[in-house]
């Protein structure tokens, strides 16, 4: 069980779900409700390759929860995509929407296929076949997908457009991560990053640390971990490190991160980057600073090396980054989490602030969008504070407990129609 809990993100969001709901006292009805996805859906999708051959591709898209509002959450593509790993997504989708206080439930997609081998046209396929054959489950109003794990702008694009089709009018709200040109969100592309650079500067005001004295290693380059970076090194933090799937580079006086996403645009690797060394892949994780910044994938942060963390504060950007088991040696250690379901919700708010100007078809300035993020950020850093102090309980377990007890409130008012 120990070992399912480092490796299955469902066994361990159900583990910390179970922790919550404990220390709430919730209902044991209400438990059973919140502690299993409402809707899930898989689908098989036939595709059309480049060379003439059929190939079948597997999909899915679970709605954990919708008693606040329609299900939100990203779709993913990826060898290792699982049903497990889908379910785990959707239902933090819950606890963040509920965290940030935006009105909307939880829902996930994901489907398995390595994007990396696939043509741009076997992708288009793939992705129209697989919103067709979702047409009747998705919508502005029952569950609006987004990107993640390898997916972007384009595949939000082409999900949009074959959604309109089928309603035979144009449907800019079914989808949130969108092109400016279709719709999308002034400042979207950044959001994730942006809202962990706020959440940062609240976490070290109350921890009395300078940005300008305080390290920062960042795991993953891509978008949440590139934005996150360049925005932190703007804003005045020394981003000493990021780690790559592929290995690290260092620079005790703070990289140049716009100088290394023009060195990774160009060479498609952080690797050989002339403003800093080299590290073997993973070593950074546990090098000294003072925040670090997990924003790649799940199950990074495990019993393995949680005990040799030297940073002060961990901010999950990655979903799900840190172990059940990692948990309770960060909280011995003191170390100051920001838990995945706050520090990661910037994505999720302005996808939210998408979806509001889609409706009403009047797009905000970035300064706006911005100013509303930083708003929304401070105010669920604040709340998820309070309610650990009230409870004494960690800032995971708290945000958790918030959670919950928001969504429970909204089950309940509402009832159970029978
Ligand atoms: N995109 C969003 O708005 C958003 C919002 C909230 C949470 N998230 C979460 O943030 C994480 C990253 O998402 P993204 O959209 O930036 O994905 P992405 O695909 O753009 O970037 C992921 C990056 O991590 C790197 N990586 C993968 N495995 C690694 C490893 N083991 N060690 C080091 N680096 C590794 C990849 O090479 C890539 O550069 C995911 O957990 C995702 O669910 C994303």
């Amino acid at each position: 069980m120990a070992e399912t809990l480092e490796t299955n993100p469902w066994a361990a969001q159900a583990a910390r779900f179970e922790m919550a709901a404990r220390a709430l006292g919730l209902d044991e009805g209400l438990a059973k409700i919140l502690g299993r996805p409402a809707r899930e859906l898989t689908v098989h999708i036939p595709v059309a390759m480049d060379d003439g051959r059929i190939e079948v591709f597997t999909g899915y898209r679970v709605q954990h929860n919708d008693a606040r509002g329609p299900c939100k959450g990203g779709l993913r593509y990826g060898p290792d995509v699982s049903p497990d790993e889908v379910r785990a997504l959707a239902s933090w989708m819950t606890w963040k929407c509920a965290v940030a206080n935006i009105p909307f439930g939880g829902a996930k997609g994901g489907i398995i296929c390595d994007p990396h081998i696939l043509s741009d046209g076997e992708l288009e396929r793939l992705t129209r076949r697989y919103t067709a054959e979702l047409a009747d489950f998705i919508g502005p109003e029952r569950d609006v997908p987004a990107p993640d794990m390898n997916t972007n702008e384009q595949v939000m694009a082409w999900m949009m457009d074959t959604y309109s089709m089928h309603q035979r009018k144009t449907v800019n709200a079914v989808v949130t991560g969108k092109p400016l040109s279709l719709g999308g969100s002034a400042g979207r592309r950044e959001a994730t990053g942006r809202g962990l650079q706020y959440v940062c500067d609240r976490a070290c005001a109350r921890l009395h640390l300078d940005p300008r004295q305080t390290r920062v290693i960042v795991q993953g380059f891509g978008n949440v971990g590139s934005n996150a970076a360049a925005l932190l090194a703007a804003a005045g933090y020394r981003v000493v490190g990021i780690d790559e799937y592929d290995g690290g580079v260092f620079h005790a006086a703070g990289l140049d991160i716009p100088a290394l996403l023009a060195h990774r645009e160009r060479q498609h690797t952080i690797q050989g980057f002339a403003g800093g060394e080299a590290r073997p892949a993973g070593e950074l994780l546990t090098a000294p600073c003072e925040i670090l910044l997990p924003a790649a994938t799940e199950n990074q942060i495990t019993s393995a090396n949680a005990g040799a963390l030297q940073a002060r504060i961990l901010c999950e950007g990655a979903n799900g980054p840190t172990t059940v088991a990692a948990d309770a040696i960060l909280e011995a250690r003191g170390i100051f989490v920001l838990p995945d379901i706050l520090a990661n919700t910037g994505g999720v708010t302005v996808s939210y602030f998408e979806w509001v100007q889609d409706r009403q078809g009047y797009f905000w300035t970035a300064e706006e969008v911005n100013h509303k993020l930083r708003a929304t950020m401070e105010a669920s850093f604040d709340a998820v504070l309070a309610y650990a102090g009230k409870h004494q309980v960690n800032n995971r377990t708290a945000a958790y407990m918030l959670a919950i007890d928001r969504v429970a409130q909204a089950v309940e008012l509402r009832g159970i129609y029978a």
